[in-house]
């Protein structure tokens, strides 16, 4: 069977009273548009009717989607007429055409695969979702006439007893080609809104006597973002049935209601999320991770075993057993092997650290390769950066960096040396030596007694 697909996506969305063009807002991380395009994947051949900031959601489109400008935008009839007369449709030997919305994520493969199995079954002209809903305000509504499908009226034309019809038009259809053809040039804009609506094809295969096929799924999947408060209702439906199938995995979760995974993110079984976390990117957590409470975690790699809590961490790779936090900051480029702690308000950036390391409090590791099993203690930093360029750090293995230290790159501390507490290190430190820049200390006896008896007078 030759079906194509077409979104619909030329709309401006001033509902949403966003700059951004609506089709574009994420959800769970990835614009709305990308699950419209998915859910079309398997169709030969596709298009997306694009108007409004065309050139900015053209260019987020997947490379197997045909954008079809709609300079003006006079309805969703309006917008298939456009698509039909394009040079880029012309040569198309489809025999359906499923019509999708931009704005409803929740759409599901499954019900479009109905949709398309029932109208071609049942040699119908055309097929549409339907849903029953509590609030069907703002929906276009199934009419029907001794249970026949007569038409589909728009809020602003329905009657009071109209208004009252709760099944409602998903705005996603499955249509024959030669009906679409030879009917697509009758629509009128006799209606409120003064559009081309696609929905009156209802209408028209009614009087003409042709089949027309309802697919009813649940609310759910068919619900459409035109305000910010439906984009986060659909966004908050997503998230659960997300957090639900990695539960099915054997992912534990402390607290779904506080924990915001994008669809990118994997999560191996025997993981643990705790409550309130943000999970983003291409991040991968590997099993037996725990993770969290309150940490953020983008674009980066936890390996087994690893426990994580109250961090952010970003761009990062840990192999295995990482101990990170509280209050760490993992930021682009830290690559640590296994085994490694980086401890309370420490922060890494650009920089390996090696097997069995610790960072564990109030340290920056920037720019830096550390080797095995090094110490770098309360307060050391990497001075990495001169006002102009970046220095790389190097640390040898056994190295043991004393607290309060600064070690101003470029700056190599040897095998198994030792940086003395309280140090700027300006030099390299030789394998097994001891690395100190002090001055001598100097007590004052019977300082205090004296001072006090001064004051006392
Ligand atoms: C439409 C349906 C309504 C259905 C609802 C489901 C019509 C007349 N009505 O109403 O029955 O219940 O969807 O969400 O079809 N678009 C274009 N070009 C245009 C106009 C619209 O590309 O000229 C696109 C929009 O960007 C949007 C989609 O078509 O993605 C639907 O348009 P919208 O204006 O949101 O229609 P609704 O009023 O929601
Ligand atoms: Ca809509």
């Amino acid at each position: 069977m030759n079906i194509s697909g077409v979104i619909l996506a030329a709309g401006q969305g001033t509902r949403m009273k966003s700059p951004l063009p609506k089709v574009l807002h994420n959800v769970l991380g990835s614009p709305m548009i990308n699950y419209a395009q998915e859910a079309i994947s398997d169709l030969k051949n596709k298009y997306v009717v694009v108007g409004h900031q065309y050139k900015t959601v053209t260019v987020n489109l997947f490379e197997s989607f045909i954008p079809i400008l709609q300079e003006e935008q006079l309805g969703t009839g309006h917008a298939i007429s456009i698509l039909l007369e394009s040079s880029e449709y012309k040569n198309d030997e489809n025999e359906y055409l499923v019509v999708i919305p931009g704005d409803v994520p929740l759409i599901k493969k499954e019900d479009l695969q109905k949709l398309i199995d029932d109208v071609v079954q049942e040699k119908a002209a055309i097929g549409i979702i339907t849903a029953f809903v509590d609030n069907p305000y703002g929906y276009g509504r199934i009419v029907k006439n001794n249970d026949e499908f007569e038409k589909i009226v728009e809020e602003t034309d329905a009657s009071e007893s109209e208004k009252q019809i709760n099944e409602i038009n998903s705005g996603i259809y499955c249509i024959e080609k030669t009906f679409l053809e030879k009917n697509i040039g009758s629509l009128e804009t006799t209606n409120i809104q003064k559009e081309f609506y696609l929905t009156d094809l209802i209408n028209i295969a009614f009087q003409n006597k042709l089949g027309r096929v309802i697919v009813q799924v649940n609310e759910d999947s068919i619900q459409g973002v035109n305000s910010m408060s439906q984009l986060n209702d659909v966004e908050n439906t997503l998230r659960k049935q997300l957090i639900e199938s990695h539960m099915e995995n054997g992912v534990y979760f402390q607290d779904p209601s506080s924990t915001y995974i994008d669809k990118s993110v994997h999560i191996e079984a025997g993981a643990k999320i705790l409550a309130n976390c943000h999970l983003t990117g291409k991040t991968i957590i590997d099993k037996d991770c725990v993770i969290g409470p309150n940490s953020i975690i983008n674009d980066s790699k936890i390996g087994e075993g690893s426990v994580i809590q109250f961090s952010v961490i970003d761009e990062a790779v840990i192999k295995s057993n990482g101990m990170i936090g509280p209050y760490a900051h993992l930021r682009k480029g830290s690559n640590l092997d296994e085994n490694v702690k980086v401890g309370a308000f420490a922060e890494t950036k650009n920089s390996k650290i090696g097997k069995g390391s610790k960072v564990p409090h109030l340290a920056y590791v920037g720019d830096a390769e550390l080797e095995e099993d090094v110490n770098f203690s309360a307060g050391a930093i990497t001075v990495n950066y001169d006002g102009k360029e970046k220095h790389k750090t190097e640390i040898k293995k056994n190295a043991f960096v004393g607290s309060d230290t600064m070690l101003v790159a470029p700056v190599t501390i040897g095998e198994g040396a030792m940086v003395g507490a309280g140090s700027v290190i300006t030099k390299d430190v030789p394998p097994g030596a001891l690395g100190i820049e002090r001055n001598d200390q100097k007590n004052i006896e019977g300082y205090m007694d004296r001072k006090n008896k001064k004051e006392k007078k």
